[in-house]
């Protein structure tokens, strides 16, 4: 008998088929959100899961469904899962590393350009019919991205990428802060110099975030920190919803403190501090830095080679390639 697999989002049908290769699977093509008790029963008696951003995998929902042996969560990031529960219950989790760094850079870029160049707010303006007059000198002038000074909060694979563009391409100064530096060749290939915290907020014309989310990194900025950085300044969040209290930053972005600022995730998305939709120099976007189609692809592929590998479905078996909690492949628990 296959093993049983529940894939929570929608995904391509391709992916879907190479799933029922190994697995007896269940999906969502539809792409209908489940609340937690619709994952719990779904989940029941399956022995893996392909899982996104938007599941929570606690230990609640591993104690109701104690035959799952995976988790293969599609991202990078996998704040939405308590590895701790999974690694005491014997349960594999995985993540989607490498494949969405470069088109996770190039995001970031793109809405820190975007912020600091006011495309969001120029774009709505001629959408509206406002263009009437040509060759207004200043209109929608923005702060500089070549030249100026990146900071980078979290200096891990995107962080590295995000940093690599700003030096090689743009011509910047890239100033970083991360829990651990890197190492001296690491910052050469960056273009990077490591900095404390205050002197990466004080300093930064540009500040992208780029930290795994986590107690320590909750509200990472607020209020306090946003007080430290130039008025000129932008600030990019690719990272995740959490880092920023976007309360304070929408107070910091009306009173002109920050000049603006570029968010792709929120605390609480998909809902967005009411505050934030009010203004008008913040970029919005939809939690999307990773979608690119190729990447997207990749992404559930790598996930699909992580479950199989996870659950023995292979012909061969072998090593899922990006455990997070790889410890769990040697204990007898599984
Ligand atoms: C990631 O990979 O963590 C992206 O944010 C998608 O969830």
């Amino acid at each position: 008998m296959k093993p049983a697999v529940l894939v929570t989002r929608a995904t391509f049908p391709d992916i879907v088929e190479r799933l029922r290769e190994h697995f007896d699977v269940e999906d969502n093509p539809h792409d209908t959100l489940w609340d937690p008790a619709e994952l719990r029963r779904r989940l029941h008696g399956k022995q893996g899961v392909m899982s996104h951003g938007s599941d929570r995998i606690d230990a609640a929902l591993l104690d109701a469904c104690p035959t799952v042996k995976a988790v293969c969560n599609v991202g990078v990031g996998y704040n939405n899962v308590d590895v701790e529960a999974c690694t005491q219950r014997g349960v594999l989790v995985t993540n989607t590393p490498d494949v969405l760094t470069e088109t996770t850079a190039d995001f970031g870029f793109a809405l820190m350009m975007a912020a600091a160049r006011r495309i969001g707010e120029s774009e709505r303006f001629v959408r509206q019919g406002d263009w009437t007059k040509t060759g207004i000198f200043d209109m929608f002038a923005g702060p500089d991205v070549h030249g100026a000074t990146l900071g980078i909060l979290g200096m891990g694979r995107i962080g590295r990428a995000v940093a690599r563009r700003g030096s090689l391409g743009f011509g910047m100064q890239v100033i970083y802060h991360n829990r651990s530096r890197l190492s001296p060749e690491a910052e050469t290939e960056s273009g990077a110099l490591y900095v404390d915290k205050a002197t990466l907020l004080r300093e930064a014309d540009h500040l992208v975030l780029v930290l795994p989310y986590s107690e320590s990194s909750h509200h990472a900025i607020g209020a306090g920190e946003l007080a430290q950085m130039k008025p000129t300044a932008t600030l990019t969040n690719i990272a995740r919803g959490g880092i920023v209290d976007d309360a304070a930053l929408a107070a910091a972005l009306r009173a002109g403190t920050l000049a603006a600022a570029g968010l792709d995730v929120f605390e609480g998305e998909p809902m967005v501090h009411p505050a934030l939709l009010g203004l008008p120099n913040v970029v919005l976007t939809p939690h999307i830095g990773s979608a690119s189609i190729q990447t997207r692809r990749a992404m559930a592929s790598l996930t699909v080679d992580n479950l199989i590998a996870a659950l023995g479905a292979g012909p061969c078996g072998g090593q899922p390639p990006s455990p997070v909690n790889a410890e769990v492949l040697s204990t007898d628990r599984r």
